[in-house]
């Protein structure tokens, strides 16, 4: 298990880019010490500077860089370099280039698109990658391996990917029969009678495309272990991850999970652009907690910009104070690290003009070099934080293979599915009230400990899932469901019998039709008892119309023809409660809810209630302490009053029993003994 000593401190540092300019290394280590630097991801896209011809090696540069890395006390992240093939091998193995939909095979260009089946491709990376291994197992430089680098979807289409997909189906389902069955291939006459008719190239038929979509996450995960393989035997102590991107790339990260030693990831949120900040705040903060989710672990922010970006639409450079704020907002939810994209500016090509530590200027006197520089002091401070954990009562179901399923649904309405954004939309309530959320997959066995199970628009039922919840409820949990639950199976079929399919009896309703809303409609609800303070919270988009067996109604729609009916249901199921949110709710409502329902649980909240708009309180617990980091995404200073009589500022270690003030973009962290809520 990995578990770093010290908080990470670092950047992608692109030295085969430099390697002409003699003094751009001396330079670096000294700005690195300055900036409080202590790692640097090396090598990323050096495979052509490693192997500048084919069979012949040129390793020296790159052992200078690790030396004097070493020398320095500066830890190197070593990459694999299989993310950017080298010109002369396109040119000489055409098969290791991707062949898109329409069978074009790609030009050597860009980066991130080789053909993952090839066996040529694969036993390239595997010879680099073992004399990079060899060359570096004992040097002092090395903590980690950085493989490739953010692996996507390789949707390749080649025969050799074509090939691997249908023994992919063989092994699935066994026999052509069943998988006619599985895809309902009598629609449209779809119907398959040999193996090598099979093509991922059809939208209409979901379960083909579902299973596509499965199958290139499985095969990049083979190749990702393919090029683990050497690096584990000839380094076994040596720690390993890959670095995670945006959760909806088309792999399924909760299956990498169990084969990275740490999770990694990388965050470019938008600041300071349409979205207000506290918004994107608590969406940045929902996949800072997926990432710790996936292994229930601390992780480290592999990359992030230390100011802006060059390939969002507009990317503004940070406001003072954000950068500390952004980085510490990472350690809050479970960071062990803060580490950027990237150190040294390039020169030339597609991302000279992405921030760096170091830019074109090459100094030190620039605002990004001195916030880089603070969040180096800072973390170098936070020593004791680092072996606490974030401990959550309330996990939202976030399921890739739902998204998958619901993006290629078409539905009465199409416009505005949003699955994504609903489950940012419930997250961000427990964000503002300080407590501490998990994101799990639909699949995540060990629920046990949750008080809280939201789940979104699951409709997509993965086997075994409608069990789990049954049986979560059964022993005591609440689950909150919503419109567009239990709708179809692992293989895109729709439950014979209607949504919310298994989940009928553990809802204690059945769904007969759903209205679909225009943004001009009208529709509200009233509450069946005064649970909540409102009254008459719209409806937006869609409205199932339901049908109680069994459920209490908790609230009736008002307009319509189906005036009247339940808009929201409670059950009662063994010793727990699930709840259906039979239409989409606004964020009135949402606060509302799960105000009243945080109480009522009794949820773990942080020392602050209620934190002012735009502040959230997320804690990291450790045997004796807790730490809350309060962090204010208002451009304003904000007042916060204190739950408990008294918090020390684990910085100052200065006693705090009074209110105060934290500055526009600001943050405090607060020292308690655990126990003390
Ligand atoms: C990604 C890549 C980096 C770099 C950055 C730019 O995260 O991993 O190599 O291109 O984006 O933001
Ligand atoms: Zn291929």
């Amino acid at each position: 298990m990995f578990e770093p000593k010290f908080f990470w401190h670092g950047a992608d540092y692109n030295f085969e880019q430099w390697l002409d300019y003699p003094n751009v290394l001396t330079r670096d280590i000294e700005l690195m010490k300055a900036a409080r630097c202590n790692v640097m991801s090396i090598g990323i896209f050096s495979w052509a500077m490693l192997e500048p011809v084919e069979g012949e090696y040129e390793f020296g540069w790159m052992d200078g860089l690790m030396d004097r890395l070493a020398e320095n006390e500066i830890g190197a992240i070593l990459a694999t370099p299989s993310a950017a093939k080298p010109a002369w091998m396109s040119q000489s193995y055409p098969e290791i280039r991707l062949v898109d939909e329409y069978g074009r095979r790609h030009p050597h260009h860009l980066r991130h698109n080789h053909c993952p089946t090839s066996p040529i491709y694969r036993q390239k990376v595997r010879q680099i990658n073992t004399l990079l291994a060899e060359r570096y197992r004992d040097h002092p430089a090395l903590m980690m391996w950085h493989v490739s680098n953010e692996y996507g979807n390789q949707n390749c289409r080649c025969e050799l990917c074509l090939q691997a997909f249908r023994e992919w189906l063989q092994m699935r389902y066994g026999s052509l029969d069943a998988v006619n069955k599985a895809w309902w291939t009598a629609f449209w006459s779809h119907r398959y009678t040999d193996w090598s008719q099979i093509e991922p190239v059809d939208p209409s038929v979901h379960g083909l495309m579902l299973d596509w979509m499965r199958f290139v996450s499985d095969q990049v995960l083979d190749f990702y272990l393919a090029e683990k393989e050497p690096l584990q035997e000839i380094t076994p102590n040596v720690p390993v991850t890959t670095n995670f991107m945006w959760p909806n790339v088309g792999l399924d990260y909760w299956t990498f999970a169990s084969h990275v030693d740490v999770i990694s990831w990388d965050s470019y949120p938008r600041w300071h652009s349409e979205i207000e900040d506290w918004r994107l705040a608590a969406d940045t903060a929902f996949f800072h907690d997926l990432h710790r989710s996936y292994q229930q672990r601390p992780f480290l922010l592999m990359e992030s910009t230390p100011s802006v970006t060059n390939w969002q639409g507009v990317s503004r450079p940070k406001r003072p104070g954000m950068h500390v704020l952004a980085s510490l907002q990472a350690v809050a939810h479970g960071a062990n690290s803060v580490q950027y994209f990237q150190w040294r500016q390039s020169r030339g090509g597609a991302e000279k003009f992405h921030g760096a530590v170091v830019s074109h200027a090459g100094r030190e006197q620039t605002r990004t070099f001195q916030e880089v520089t603070a969040v180096g002091e800072l973390l170098a401070r936070l020593g004791p934080v680092l072996e606490s954990v974030n401990q959550a009562d309330v996990a939202i179901i976030y399921d890739l293979q739902n998204e998958w399923a619901l993006d290629m649904a078409q539905l009465p309405r199409n416009k505005d599915k949003n699955y994504q954004e609903r489950c940012l939309a419930h997250y961000r309530q427990f964000w503002q009230q300080g407590v501490t959320v998990d994101i799990i997959n639909s699949n995540f066995t060990e629920f046990s400990n949750y008080k809280l199970v939201v789940a979104p628009m699951l409709y997509l039922l993965q086997e075994g899932v409608a069990e789990w919840l049954c049986e979560y409820v059964q022993a005591g949990g609440t689950l909150v469901t919503t419109y567009l639950t239990g709708v179809v199976n692992q293989s895109d079929l729709v439950f014979m019998g209607g949504s919310p399919g298994p989940l009928k009896d553990l809802l204690g309703i059945w769904v007969e039709e759903t209205d679909v809303l225009f943004d001009h409609h009208q529709q509200t609800i009233q509450l069946t008892n005064k649970t909540l303070s409102g009254a008459n919270y719209p409806v937006k988009h869609y409205a199932d119309i339901v049908h109680s067996q069994g459920a209490e109604v908790f609230a009736v729609y008002e307009q319509d023809f189906y005036a009247g009916s339940p808009a929201i249901t409670v059950n009662q199921f063994g010793k727990g409660r699930a709840y259906y949110l039979a239409a989409r709710y606004d964020d009135g409502f949402l606060t509302d809810f799960y105000g009243w329902l945080a109480k009522m649980l009794g949820l773990k909240t942080a020392i602050v209630h209620p934190l002012p708009r735009g502040v959230t309180a997320q804690v990291r617990t450790k045997d004796t302490e807790k730490f809350i980091f309060l962090l204010n995404f208002e451009p304003i200073p904000q007042t916060i009053k204190l739950d408990v009589p008294a918090a020390v500022d684990a910085l100052s270690e200065q006693v705090i029993t009074d209110a105060f003030t934290i500055a526009g973009y600001g943050f405090r962290i607060l020292k308690l003994a655990r126990g003390i809520v």
